[in-house]
């Protein structure tokens, strides 16, 4: 069985709390063997990077998600350096811009984003973006500062313009479970324009399920059915797939 990992979770949020044993239970007996749990404030940060020493097959990315950049403590970036200190944090992230769903302010989104690059920065961490709806910005903002571990375009969205953007300030490119929806024609098409040394894979889970879970909690396991359709739209064998994006995990995360 290959082994996969799973670059995008959130196994801290309420939607795992009754069964999270039987979660990763399912996840080991699919073959993900790594999945990094990404925090999306403080206290869920924290407790990401709690879970992160709990499971072996867990690590922790800790950082504030640009819907609760209105919401950070006046020593978030403190609290957040902490965090980092521990050997199972090897991210900054998630964060970027929402202008999708705005759930707060802009100015404060950029403000909050712009301290997380420098923080990643100063901690020679990779970033974990997340960028909907924002694309033109979030690249204006990361022209500016790119970190130097460079970092990942999160659940990737956009067209080949803004694929390219990213490629050419050194980032890799994750795909979620979208990319096994009917009308997720324009992703699959740009999957060939990834450089395979760039592709990542993950779930987000809980959100964005891959067929044949649409609509339903998504889950680590289901990691598999997104590799599934990548490696039959690039037409490579799995196993081939699988061991790409765990060398391109291993050279953004653990290099
Ligand atoms: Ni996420």
């Amino acid at each position: 069985m290959p082994h996969l990992i799973d670059t995008h979770v959130h196994l801290t949020s309420s939607r795992f709390q009754g069964d999270l044993d039987r979660v990763l239970a399912r996840a080991h007996a699919a073959g993900v063997g790594t999945m990094i749990n990404v925090g999306v404030d403080e206290r869920d940060s924290a407790e990401a990077v709690a879970q992160s020493e709990r499971f072996p097959k867990v690590w922790a990315a800790v950082g504030v998600h640009p819907h609760c950049a209105a919401e950070v403590s006046p020593r978030y970036l403190e609290n957040l350096t902490a965090l980092a200190k521990n050997r199972r944090v090897i991210a900054i992230g998630e964060t970027g811009l929402d202008f999708y769903r705005d759930l707060s302010p802009r100015p404060i989104q950029e403000r909050v984003f712009r301290e997380q690059l420098a923080l990643a920065a100063e901690l020679n961490k990779p970033v974990i973006i997340h960028s909907r709806e924002a694309h033109d910005q979030t690249l204006q903002v990361l022209r500016e500062m790119s970190p130097p571990r460079s970092g990942v375009a999160h659940c990737f969205s956009g067209s080949g313009k803004v694929l390219d953007a990213f490629l050419e300030l050194g980032f890799y490119i994750s795909i979620a479970g979208p990319v096994t929806y009917p009308r997720s024609h324009q992703l699959r098409s740009l999957l060939g324009e990834i450089p395979a040394d760039r592709l990542l894979l993950e779930t987000d889970a809980p959100y964005l399920a891959p067929l044949p879970h649409r609509g339903k909690r998504n889950e680590p396991a289901f990691v598999k059915l997104t590799y599934e359709r990548v490696a039959l739209t690039l037409e490579v064998e799995l196993e081939q797939l699988a061991r790409q994006v765990r060398a391109n995990a291993a050279r953004l995360f653990w290099g």
